[in-house]
């Protein structure tokens, strides 16, 4: 089996070490793309570290960042003439970075790579990715999900180009973050553990790490939720380890299904995981069986993997996270753009194969 592997240029996870930020970045201006809540943690913390850089901080980023954020963040890179620029916040913040790092010393609009009218031939300027949420992995993997909402289409900008030089997870940046949150966004890591775990393209690698993530997540997210600090350094590491995963080996149907419908009925979409996970592991049951006894024995000491399905569903009513879309008014009339646009990458690494019918038949169960 030959498969390649890639991450950010450094990694680093431990409490508190976003102080060192400031010293890890290059001289010159910096960009900061912040989310809401954490623009006054950098004026005190970082800002006052950054020696005479000058900087400017943009922290209004509207959650799945439309082409409109990411182009006046862009613009603000340019002004200031950015050295580097910061991601700190959740993916919104992280992936609006991204994308401004990769496209800054690029020509034409946004919307061009977005249609891949244009490509990212490679690095753009030095990129540093702060999480303060533990689940989506944007501080490792290289794509930018963004949002066009004159067509309502959301897909991701992807490439090489688009890695991180810096991941610095610090997991107290986690610890104030509101229980509904953390249930959401540690849905979303626990399902990309386990896809990446059960996908065709899983490696050995990838299993090894999405394994031990799927170990974290599982036994902690339910004190994390509760606002256990030790549980919650171990989802923020557990979500780092599942990102750095399913970079090489891919998601599932979970992701798949899950990225139409969360655009088209605005979930958010850690709850769309929460909500397909347990669905489609019944699904898969058959087709991922060796790998799902596999992780059940690992996870639970209990090798049946209806088990640990029925687990999983017991901890997302724990976290009070919905098991349908009915509160989001799922209906028939959306199948058909769900099923239009769910033919991914992530569909493709699914153990099994998902005919039209079969993704109708799942949204009827979930309506
Ligand atoms: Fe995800």
């Amino acid at each position: 089996m030959s498969y390649s592997l890639s991450f950010p240029g450094t990694i680093i996870f431990g409490a508190g070490e976003r102080r060192k930020l400031a010293e890890l970045l290059p001289a010159g201006p910096v960009l900061f793309v912040a989310g809401r809540h954490s623009a006054s943690r950098i004026q005190s913390e970082i800002v006052p570290a950054l020696g005479g850089r000058s900087f400017e901080l943009i922290a209004d980023i509207s959650p799945e960042p439309p082409l409109a954020d990411v182009e006046r963040a862009l613009a603000a890179a340019r002004r200031i003439g950015a050295a580097s620029v910061v991601g700190w916040g959740g993916g919104s913040a992280m992936d609006t970075a991204k994308s401004v790092a990769a496209l800054l010393p690029l020509p034409g609009p946004v919307a061009d790579y977005f249609y891949n009218r244009r490509e990212i031939p490679g690095h753009g300027v030095f990129l540093a990715e702060v999480p303060t949420t533990a689940g989506t992995g944007a501080e490792i993997t290289p794509n930018a999900v963004l949002l066009d909402p004159e067509t309502g289409i959301k897909q991701s900008l992807r490439g090489t180009g688009l890695y991180a030089d810096l991941a610095l997870v610090d997991p107290e940046l986690t610890y104030d973050c509101p229980p509904a949150v953390t249930a959401a966004s540690g849905f979303d890591a626990l399902t990309q553990a386990i896809e990446s775990f059960i996908s065709r393209k899983a490696n050995p690698v990838s299993k090894t790490l999405a394994m031990q993530a799927a170990k974290n997540i599982l036994s902690s997210l339910h004190p994390a939720w509760s606002g256990e600090i030790q549980a919650r350094n171990f989802v923020a590491e557990g979500s780092m380890m599942a990102a750095m995963a399913f970079s090489s080996s891919g998601l599932g149907a979970v992701h798949g299904i899950g990225h139409p419908l969360g655009s088209i009925l605005h979930v958010p979409h850690g709850v769309c995981c929460a909500v397909l996970l347990p669905t489609i592991l019944k699904w898969n049951l058959e087709a991922a069986h060796d790998d799902l006894e596999d992780l059940a024995l690992a996870l639970t000491q209990d090798p049946d993997p209806a088990n640990l399905i029925e687990l999983i569903t017991e901890l997302r009513s724990w976290l009070e996270l919905p098991a349908d879309f009915k509160a989001y008014g799922l209906a028939p009339e959306h199948y058909d753009f769900i099923v239009r646009n769910c033919r991914s990458g992530s569909m493709k690494c699914n153990p099994r194969d998902l005919s039209d019918d079969d993704v109708r038949r799942i949204l009827e169960e979930l309506s």
